[in-house]
């Protein structure tokens, strides 16, 4: 036996022996609203996430759409309740001038889509084609300007553009021009992205002081502005340390942090999405689980600065990040999703939901056929992903209050490292109605876990559940419905504790009512 866990071990994968799962739920402690932007999303210039995604193009083509902007995908976020939406990029809004983008579409310049596979750029989705969808969607837009390559004064201008009245600057007259009366009034604004990489490689110290010149000249509308300074890739601790010193707190709303669910096994050789090995999943899933401590370590260095944590820690980008399909673009990120990326959303989620005292918004990295998408789509076809229907069953969280809970489960080594094999987090929304979603990493295994609800009062518990037979099960175009949300009910409750056997491999949602 000893044997055996040790060769386990070694392979990077181990499930501990069967220890009680527990969890108490403190309802008499829930006093933080769990902000609706962390369920937030990112939609880059890059692959088929805008064009060929979203943006099928007012002519040539049968899709139904809106001004060029597909209705079925509009309507799918719609139910999955997006709050906010990050555009134009990533890396690609470092290269992106965005009066390249306005006026009548026929002469705007073409340019080069330098990060992502070298395509040409005609800047037929502009800031109206994205601002005017959000409205479509019920969004709130989240801007990224450009410092890396850009001015001030584009960002000043911009932010004029979008947020000043009619009639009471040269930037508002010219977006009436281009028929469009009213301002939208953008509060979210991102000050440059990945500064320490693609958007400048600068050093923290120096982009510090940028940000400090750009936010300077920026314009805000009725809702004002809440600027999110780039922030830093993973464990890059001395980049917070350096921002939250450099930046006063009246100039910064959020300040943000990437990180990514990947595994590099050298020469940029990843993961594949779909053919993936219990070990990959296991690599994976260790990635994701280091979240808990980027967000516990990044929020203990940004307490010493501001201990009324009125700068929300902004996790911009987060996913996972595989090998591109074979056949496709090696830049344009396209990758299918299983149920390891259920695990992965789901115990995102969960950690976010349980910091929201600190983390007020995040973008799921990326919303349509890039990277972890909740939509893939080909020709007039779309499918829903995995990660659609997690986001979908916990968005019952949006701003609900965060119910604190302490939680014991049957411990998981992954590649060296033990982790608890349910997460879990809890709310109560305004309507008196208590939402549990919990997550079961284990590949193989159910797990039997009892909720003590410490006097939460209910008389019906109404449960939905998303899993499939395989870690590897995901949805086609041909079988678009294979991993979707079903009704459960592995729930029996005796006295104040609710007992709940999660399958392998599984995310639960539980209405108390
Ligand atoms: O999401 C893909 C890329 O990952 C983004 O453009 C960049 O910000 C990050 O490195």
């Amino acid at each position: 036996m000893k044997k055996l866990i040790l060769i386990l071990i070694f392979f990077g994968f181990y499930f501990g022996s069967n220890a009680q799962n527990t969890a108490v739920l403190w309802p008499d402690s829930a006093k933080t609203i769990i902000n609706k932007n962390i369920y937030g999303h990112f939609a880059e210039h890059l692959g088929a996430c805008i064009y060929g995604g979203f943006y099928v193009g007012e002519n040539n083509t049968k899709i139904p759409n809106k001004n060029g902007v597909r209705l079925d995908i509009v309507d799918a976020l719609k139910k999955l309740k997006i709050p906010n939406l990050r555009w134009p990029g990533g890396c690609f809004a470092d290269t992106y001038h965005w009066k390249d983008g306005i006026g009548p579409k026929p002469k705007r310049p073409s340019m080069v889509n330098t990060w992502w596979g070298g395509v040409t750029e005609d800047n037929a989705f502009g800031t109206h084609d994205f601002l005017n969808m959000c409205e479509l969607i019920g969004t709130e837009p989240y801007i990224s300007g450009n410092v890396g390559s850009g001015t001030v004064q584009e960002l000043k201008d911009w932010t004029q553009y979008v947020n000043l009245a009619e009639g009471t600057s040269p930037m508002s007259n010219e977006r009436q021009q281009n028929g469009r009366q009213k301002p939208w009034d953008v509060s979210i604004w991102g000050i440059g992205n990945e500064a320490w990489g693609c958007g400048g490689n600068m050093s923290p110290e120096y982009y510090v002081n940028i940000y400090r010149q750009y936010t300077t000249f920026m314009s805000a509308g009725k809702k004002g502005l809440f600027r999110v300074a780039s922030g830093a890739n993973s464990d890059n601790y001395n980049w917070t340390e350096t921002l939250m010193k450099g930046i006063p707190g009246y100039m910064m709303e959020g300040l943000a942090m990437h990180h990514y669910s990947v595994i590099n096994w050298g020469d940029g050789k990843k993961s594949d999405a779909v053919d993936f090995t219990e070990n990959e999943y296991a690599k994976t899933m260790k990635e994701a689980l280091k979240m808990e401590e980027l967000i516990v370590k990044h929020s203990a260095i940004m307490d010493k600065y501001d201990t009324k944590k009125k700068v929300a820690l902004v996790v911009d980008e987060w996913g996972g990040w595989y090998n591109v399909e074979k056949g496709t673009n090696g830049g344009f990120l396209y990758q299918q999703n299983t149920i390891r990326d259920a695990m992965i959303a789901g115990t995102t989620l969960n950690t976010f939901n349980n910091h929201a005292d600190r983390v007020r918004m995040a973008n799921l990295a990326q919303i349509v056929n890039v990277l972890q998408a909740v939509i893939l789509t080909k020709e007039e076809k779309m499918i829903l992903t995995p990660t659609y229907h997690v986001m979908e069953m916990y968005n019952v969280h949006q701003d609900a209050k965060l119910i604190p809970l302490t939680i014991k489960s049957k411990e998981v080594i992954l590649d060296g490292k033990a982790f608890q094999s349910i997460s879990a987090s809890a709310s109560k929304n305004a309507n008196g109605l208590t939402h549990i979603t919990l997550t079961n990493i284990d590949p193989n295994n159910s797990q039997e876990i009892n909720l003590e609800t410490k006097g939460i009062k209910f008389k019906t518990i109404k449960g939905r559940i998303l899993t499939s037979e395989l870690l590897t099960d995901h949805n086609t175009f041909e079988n678009p419905n294979k991993v979707q949300p079903k009704i459960f009910d592995g729930t029996t409750v005796s006295e104040h504790i609710l007992k709940v056997k999660l399958p392998a491999h599984s995310v639960v949602v539980l209405e108390l009512e």
